[in-house]
């Protein structure tokens, strides 16, 4: 997940993230006060939305770019820099809370990330978070793989989108309890006329380390909004495929 983000753009153009994030953060079931860990708190807009319910909140990035807008934009807010697979508190929490973040840890380093949440929660504690889920970004994913293969390159999507069976089971197995859980498909509108390339610059990153030149980089971003065109540019409108999986569990 060591990727250098473009923190302002990330906060003007792709606000949904944490609009959409305040749905989720209605399924924690804490009294005001708790202890809450926005794990991947980003810009830390929804840390804040935390505090404003009445939580007593920290919030961890890996990233300092986005960790510095959180600093300046709530600086009553304790954010510290972590890596989500290998952390430790130093007082366990009540609740870890995350949106949209865990479809950029990898498969195999879900296991390190569950068990870190299992160490910084409290008996009974909640684990309650959104990311995208099986079957997100299907057509766009597609349509840059078909792009990559057109001028030569091949595509590997960087992203893990369990199904609810695949994610439920990863928690049961390491010590969580499953109290809700739901995948839903959620067509997000992106920000203006070059919204889909601008999504593909924003979040799609390793893939392009393959592509030797900035010309080839732009002719396959071109050629896979083109394509995009057909389903996700609707009334003069582009939206991303998004599909969700929102969880709600505890630590046993
Ligand atoms: C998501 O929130 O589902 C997402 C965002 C960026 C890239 C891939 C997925």
């Amino acid at each position: 997940m060591n990727i250098k983000w473009d923190a302002e753009k990330y906060t003007s153009d792709f606000s949904y993230v944490h609009r959409y994030g305040n749905s989720v953060a209605e399924l924690i079931d804490a009294p005001a006060g708790s202890l809450v860990l926005d794990l991947g708190c980003g810009n830390g807009a929804l840390t804040k939305a935390l505090l404003d319910k009445g939580y007593n909140v920290t919030g961890m990035d890996a990233s300092e770019e986005l960790l510095s807008v959180a600093r300046k934009s709530y600086p009553t807010i304790n954010f510290f820099q972590g890596d989500a697979t290998n952390f430790v508190l130093s007082e366990p929490v009540d609740v870890v809370f995350s949106n949209a973040v865990f479809h950029w840890i990898e498969k195999e380093k879900q296991p390190d990330m569950i068990n870190c949440v299992y160490n910084a929660l409290k008996e009974g504690g909640q684990f309650v978070f959104e990311f995208g889920g099986y079957g997100n970004n299907r057509v766009i994913n597609s349509a840059l793989a078909e792009s990559f293969a057109e001028h030569g390159f091949s595509y590997r999507m960087p992203f893990y989108f369990p199904s609810i069976g695949e994610y439920a089971s990863l928690l049961e197995n390491n010590g969580f309890q499953v109290k809700y859980a739901t995948l839903f498909p959620r067509p997000t509108e992106l920000k203006g006329e070059n919204g889909m390339e601008n999504w593909i610059r924003m979040f799609i990153k390793t893939p392009f380390a393959t592509v030797p030149s900035t010309q080839k980089k732009d002719e396959i971003i071109s050629q896979t909004v083109e394509e995009l065109k057909k389903e996700l540019f609707i009334n003069g409108k582009w939206y991303a495929d998004y599909v969700r999986l929102r969880i709600k569990s505890t630590r046993s």
